[in-house]
């Protein structure tokens, strides 16, 4: 494929003042003579604002960093997670062409591009909303077919349900990306059959899904007013900080990036809550980002984990501002009938569960009259775990223990522990 720049280009670029301070923060992560290292960190910025790099942008950033043009413009050239043209104002779409999506379905969504976008890849749709490309694997093939749309992936894709997806876009929403057809990750589709325990203490959604869901700027261009401009280690442990922007950025170094949110992931710590990693991160960069809404109808949801599926990141800085809450009552010992197992709700494993415990939390009838006050307060005190209590809806799924009913996932770990026997 021929990657070249745009016959029509801007006069200039420039940072906005907020992301031009993001961009030198970046560069202060590099040793001494390694700057140049920050140049994915710096263009993807520079993507991220206008939505394409321009000529004029990808010199600015070689400027910034002392390179020669033609060291900016080979690494612009080169990974096709850049975009070398104008692209949709919503949403570029990516949708991967190669061997295990082509088997499973690549050609139809397609199709849907054609249909829906424009006859052409690379073409602006007529609303100047969407523009698609297909793109060689990115790296999900068994949830193919997929397709990277803004920085996240839309895995196990129907035509129907990527049409709708399409139509939640244009109408402002912003399906809750990951798997389609109700897979947490990658797992069989009839669900685990070994390291079953992997459900103790995982989030909502995978670890992926849930940065997306939680700093819910997918689609959305970045001017770096979102996000106060600290240094990258300043921000360190502050509460509740949910949402980390370096997170969306790909690695330093032009080293195997292609497509952030991947990327990203592997550089993620898996409990996004509760991170102690030394990125910029803060309470309250909600400003303005689009929710993430319910998937499209026509696919099927994520495996519901919790009864709230749609969240902003507003919200969570709403959450987050929750410093205390209040403190439910609590027992010095379980009642004389034992402890129940508080490991058949999911999300909570044996360490968590010796944590709950030492709080004072023994019984489902405990975490099940937990107010939301109540349980803001528990979330603030699971050092290690923060926030888990709300996100995997602990109190809805206790109600249900304590009358003595099942969950769709005490079931199943009843039927792994008899199985085990
Ligand atoms: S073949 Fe599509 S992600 Fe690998």
């Amino acid at each position: 494929m021929l990657r070249r720049l745009h016959p029509d280009q801007p006069t200039s670029f420039a940072f906005t003042p907020a992301n031009q301070a993001w961009a030198e923060a970046q560069i202060t992560k590099y040793p001494e003579g390694r700057q140049a290292s920050a140049i994915i960190p710096l263009l993807w910025r520079a993507q991220e604002q206008e939505g394409w790099l321009s000529r004029p942008a990808i010199e600015h950033v070689s400027e910034m960093l002392g390179l020669a043009y033609i060291r900016g413009l080979e690494v612009a050239t080169f990974y096709f997670m850049f975009q070398l043209q104008p692209v949709g104002s919503v949403a570029h779409i990516q949708v991967c062409g190669t061997t295990s999506c082509m088997i499973c379905g690549a050609e139809d969504l397609i199709a849907v591009c054609k249909e829906k976008i424009a006859a052409k890849a690379h073409q602006i749709s007529d609303d100047g909303k969407f523009s698609w490309e297909e793109v060689e694997c990115l790296g999900a093939c068994s949830n193919a077919p997929m397709a990277q749309i803004g920085k996240d992936y839309y895995e196990d894709l129907t035509t129907e349900g990527f049409a709708a997806m399409i139509d939640d876009m244009a109408a402002g929403k912003v399906p809750v990306p990951g798997p389609q057809n109700g897979r947490y990750a990658s797992e069989p589709l009839s669900g685990l059959t070994s390291l079953t325990d992997y459900d103790s203490g995982k989030t909502q959604y995978n670890a992926s899904v849930q940065l997306a869901v939680d700093i819910g700027d997918s689609i959305k261009r970045i001017d770096g007013t979102e996000v106060p401009l600290t240094a990258p280690w300043q921000g360190k442990d502050q509460p509740g900080a949910a949402a980390k922007r370096d997170d969306q950025m790909p690695p330093a170094g032009p080293d195997g990036a292609q497509g952030g949110r991947t990327a990203a992931e592997e550089a993620a710590p898996r409990d996004v809550g509760d991170s102690s990693d030394q990125r910029s991160e803060a309470p309250g960069e909600a400003k303005g980002v689009d929710a993430i809404a319910k998937p499209a109808q026509g696919s099927v949801a994520p495996q519901p984990k919790s009864p709230t599926p749609t969240t902003t990141v507003a919200a969570s800085a709403e959450k987050n501002a929750e410093t205390t809450g209040t403190k439910p009552a609590t027992l010095d010992a379980p009642r004389d009938t034992g402890a129940d197992n508080l490991q058949r709700i999911t999300g909570i494993g044996p360490k968590l569960e010796k944590l709950v415990n030492s709080l004072g939390f023994y019984h489902f009838d405990q975490v099940a009259s937990w107010t939301s006050e109540e349980s803001a307060w528990v979330d603030q005190n699971l050092e290690g775990f923060k926030g888990r209590a709300t996100r995997d809806a602990w109190v809805e799924q206790a109600k249900v223990l304590a009358s003595g009913e099942a969950t769709e996932f005490s079931s199943r770990a009843e039927k792994d522990d008899t199985n085990e026997k």
